[in-house]
C-alpha cells in the first residue's frame, strides 16, 4: 500500500514537471510498463523519430537507450532532449564505429551506406542513408547503387536480402545480443505447444527463426499485425515489453514469449524516479557537436522523406 502510494506520487511529480517543463515522454515498447504508461507517445524507433521532429515542446524526456536520445536531437536540434538514464546503451550500437564505415567505403567505394538507426551520430554522420526495422527494406530499394554497405546488424540485412534481389548487399557482422540469442529450437518447440498461433519476430533475429515465421516486422508492426488478426494466440520473438501494450490493446487474446523471458537490459534501465529527476533537474541533457548533427541529420532526413 506504501508503495503504491509512493509510486502515485512519483507520477504525479512527473506530470507536474512536464507541465512546469513544457516537455514530451517519448517512449519505447520495450520500456517497463509503467514508464509506457506515462508516456505522450509510445512506439517502435520510426515513430517516435517522427515525432521526436514534429513536436512543438521545448523538453524531449526520451525514455528508451542512447541512440534513439540521439537520433531526437539530430532531428530537433534546437529542443532540449534529456535522456534519464545516460547509461542505457544498445551493444549493437557500439559494435560498429565511424572508422569501421570509412574502411569499409574505401574498399568498397562505388556502394551506398545504410545505417540501421541503432547507430551512433559519428555512423549516421558517415552513412548516406539510415532505416529503421521498419523501413529498412524500402530504403534499400530506393537506393540507385547497386552494392550496399549495410551496418552493424547482419541479421536486418540478411533480411533485406531476401527482397532486395538486384543489388549486393554486404553486411557487418554486429547484431543485437537480446535477439541472436533466440534460437530455431525455441520456434520448434513454441510452435509445437500452441499449434494455433501465429509466430511475429523482429527481424533482429537469426534468419532460421525468420524462416519459421508468419510475420516479421518491428515493434509496431507486430503489434499491428495481432491487432488485425482472426487468430487469437501469438508467439512473440522479440523483447518482452512489447507484451504491456499487446495485452492493453488485445485483452481477449493470448500471447506467449519464444523464450520465458527476452529482456534487454538497457531498455528497463529507466525508471519513474529517474524519468521524475531528469525533469525536475534538467538533467543528463544529450549534447553533440553541431557538425555531426549537420551530418547526420542527412542521413534521418533521406530516410523519413521515403515515409
Ligand atoms: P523497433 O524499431 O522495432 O522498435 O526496434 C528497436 C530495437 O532496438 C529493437 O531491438
Ligand atoms: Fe539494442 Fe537489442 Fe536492446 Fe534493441 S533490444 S536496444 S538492439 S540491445
Amino acid at each position: 500500500m506504501a508503495e503504491r502510494k509512493k509510486f502515485m506520487e512519483i507520477v504525479r511529480e512527473i506530470k507536474k514537471w512536464k507541465e512546469q517543463r513544457n516537455a514530451l515522454i517519448l517512449a519505447h515498447l520495450y520500456q517497463r510498463p509503467e514508464i509506457q504508461d506515462i508516456a505522450d507517445l509510445l512506439g517502435d524507433s520510426l515513430e517516435l523519430s517522427k515525432k521526436a521532429r514534429d513536436t512543438e515542446a521545448e523538453v524531449i524526456v526520451f525514455c528508451g537507450v542512447w541512440f534513439m536520445a540521439e537520433t531526437a536531437k539530430i532531428l530537433n536540434p534546437r529542443k532540449t532532449v534529456l535522456i534519464p538514464q545516460p547509461d542505457a546503451g544498445c551493444p549493437m550500437a557500439d559494435m560498429v564505429t565511424a572508422a569501421d564505415v570509412l574502411a569499409l567505403r574505401e574498399t568498397y567505394p562505388d556502394a551506398a551506406v545504410v545505417c540501421y538507426v541503432n547507430s551512433s551520430a559519428a555512423v549516421k554522420a558517415v552513412s548516406d542513408i539510415c532505416c529503421t526495422s521498419s523501413n529498412a527494406v524500402k530504403v534499400v530499394q530506393s537506393l540507385k547503387e547497386e552494392r550496399v554497405i549495410f551496418v552493424p546488424d547482419r541479421n536486418l540485412g540478411h533480411y533485406i536480402s531476401r527482397f532486395v534481389k538486384d543489388k549486393e548487399i554486404i553486411l557487418f557482422d554486429g547484431y543485437c545480443p537480446v535477439h541472436q540469442q533466440i534460437s530455431l529450437a525455441d520456434t520448434q518447440k513454441m510452435r509445437r505447444a500452441h499449434l494455433d498461433a501465429a509466430l511475429l519476430v523482429h527481424p533482429e533475429c537469426p534468419p532460421e527463426v525468420l524462416d519459421g515465421a508468419d510475420f516479421v516486422g518491428s515493434t509496431k508492426q507486430i503489434i499491428d499485425y495481432a491487432a488485425k488478426s482472426e487468430k487469437t494466440a501469438f508467439v512473440i520473438g522479440t523483447e518482452g515489453g512489447v507484451l504491456h501494450r499487446l495485452q492493453e490493446i488485445c485483452p481477449e487474446k493470448q500471447f506467449y514469449l519464444l523464450q520465458e523471458e527476452i529482456l534487454c537490459p538497457d531498455m528497463k534501465k529507466t525508471t519513474l524516479s529517474s524519468v521524475r529527476d531528469a525533469l525536475a533537474q534538467r538533467k543528463h541533457e544529450v549534447t553533440l557537436d553541431p557538425e555531426v548533427i549537420e551530418k547526420a541529420s542527412v542521413s534521418l532526413e533521406r530516410m523519413l522523406s521515403l515515409s
